[in-house]
């Protein structure tokens, strides 16, 4: 969920050090980077050495290190980042953020950037009682700084009460909701993308030239935007985005049932490139050669996923936008196509053989909205997503 995004991880000097690394482990599996910094303190807790192997990068421990500050000075190191994490967040650190205090290299990196923080304290809980650490996370919350923890339970000093640092799948949970910012921030968008494959027999199926690029390219950029997406996929060549929820289908009829699970929706995009036809009896088992009579294949018609959603009545997602792949008379089919399908946009595109669009990069699309057609200039298939998104966000503000 969180591809593309670099968290610079300040590991603060305390026991819960430890969930530090869970931590580092549960941001890679995201998809996150993860530049990790300790203090000499934390550095007692939990060895560089193992920080560096989940991190799969070098820890940053010394303000006065010239190799480094030749490589990438400290200042730089504090701007690279989407956020900037502090797990734990000890008395210590927090006091030092409060004041303004910058005198090793976590502290002068939390007061160099300027990019968001989320501090995720833990310490005994008398001090995490005490006036002082109140005041200050006081003073850190009106300055603007997030907080997540610390949770109330059995302290590895043996004390009980607030202090225990939040647990690592909570944090990362923080992490994703405050990266998930953007005009699309609290939108569910569903999007449908790839070809579906129908069965003939075990081994063989119909299929079509969809590679799902455009699609793939189309949530990312939603969810770039801050938008959660439920992705709904044929069988694509290109890999999904890591930043959404991905459900796989193979045919039609599991793309409907997945879409239909997927709702509701702020918006619903359906861009996958849908079999017409899916075959009446598909065999249990490989059909033979039979001695030169060939098989004769009958066909049902699949649901059409997009008209069923667009004229769903109640539940309807307000915003419905079509595809349509045509090869020729593109906006007279496209517009005859968002009357006869119901919906509120369709992004219409020429696939005839000699656009290369169908399989590859680039995209040349028109918008047919209730206010008209837009012809957009031929361009990269995830600058079509960037423009298309940001379109949508416009549209529901
Ligand atoms: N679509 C769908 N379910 C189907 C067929 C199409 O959801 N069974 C959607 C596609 O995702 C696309 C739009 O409908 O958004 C138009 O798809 P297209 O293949 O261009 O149109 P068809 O409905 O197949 O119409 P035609 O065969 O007449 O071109």
């Amino acid at each position: 969920m969180l591809a593309g995004k670099r968290i610079l991880l300040i590991i603060g000097g305390g026991i819960a050090a430890y969930k530090g690394l869970e931590l580092i482990r549960l941001l890679r599996k995201s998809g996150a980077a993860v530049t990790p910094v300790m203090t000499p303190a934390a550095a007692q807790f939990v060895t560089p050495m193992a920080v560096a192997a989940l991190a799969g990068e070098q820890v940053h421990t010394d303000l006065f290190d010239l190799t480094n500050e030749a490589e990438m000075g400290h200042i730089q190191l504090s701007r690279v980042a989407d956020l900037v994490v502090v797990a734990p967040a000890t008395a210590d650190l927090i006091g030092k953020i409060a004041g303004g205090l910058a005198n090793d290299l976590a502290s002068t990196l939390l007061m160099a950037t300027d990019t968001p923080v989320l501090l995720a304290p833990a310490m005994n809980v008398r001090m995490w009682e005490h006036p002082s650490v109140r005041r200050n996370v006081a003073q850190l919350q009106a300055d603007g700084i997030a907080t997540i923890g610390p949770d109330a339970g059995d302290m590895a000093c043996g004390e009980y009460g607030p202090g225990r640092m939040a647990e690592p799948a909570a944090i990362l949970e923080a992490i994703t909701s405050q990266l998930r910012a953007g005009p699309l921030a609290g939108r569910r968008i569903l999007v449908t993308s790839g070809p579906t494959h129908e069965p003939i027999d075990p081994v063989r199926y119909i299929a079509n030239r969809s590679s799902g690029a455009q699609g793939t390219a189309i949530a990312r950029a939603l969810a770039g935007l801050g938008a959660e997406v439920v992705f709904v996929t044929g069988p694509a060549d290109v890999p999904p985005p890591e930043s959404v929820i991905v459900r796989r289908v193979e045919t039609a009829r599991e793309m409907l049932e997945a879409v239909q699970q997927a709702l509701p929706a702020d918006v619903a995009i359906f861009a996958a490139a849908v079999a017409d036809w899916r075959v009446r009896r598909e065999s249990s088992s490989k059909i033979k050669k039979d001695g030169g009579a060939l098989p004769v294949l009958e066909f049902d018609e699949n649901p059409d996923i997009l008209a069923q959603v667009a004229q769903m009545g109640q539940g309807r997602p307000p915003l419905v936008v079509g595809f349509a792949a045509e090869t020729d008379d593109v906006l007279a089919h496209a517009t005859a196509k968002r009357a006869r399908k119901g919906c509120d946009w369709i992004v219409a595109n020429d696939v005839s053989p000699g656009t290369g669009i169908m399989g590859g990069t680039e995209n040349a699309v028109t918008l047919i909205t209730d206010t008209g057609a837009e012809d957009w200039p031929r361009m990269d298939k995830a600058q079509v997503a960037n423009r298309l998104a940001h379109r949508i966000a416009e549209a529901l503000t």
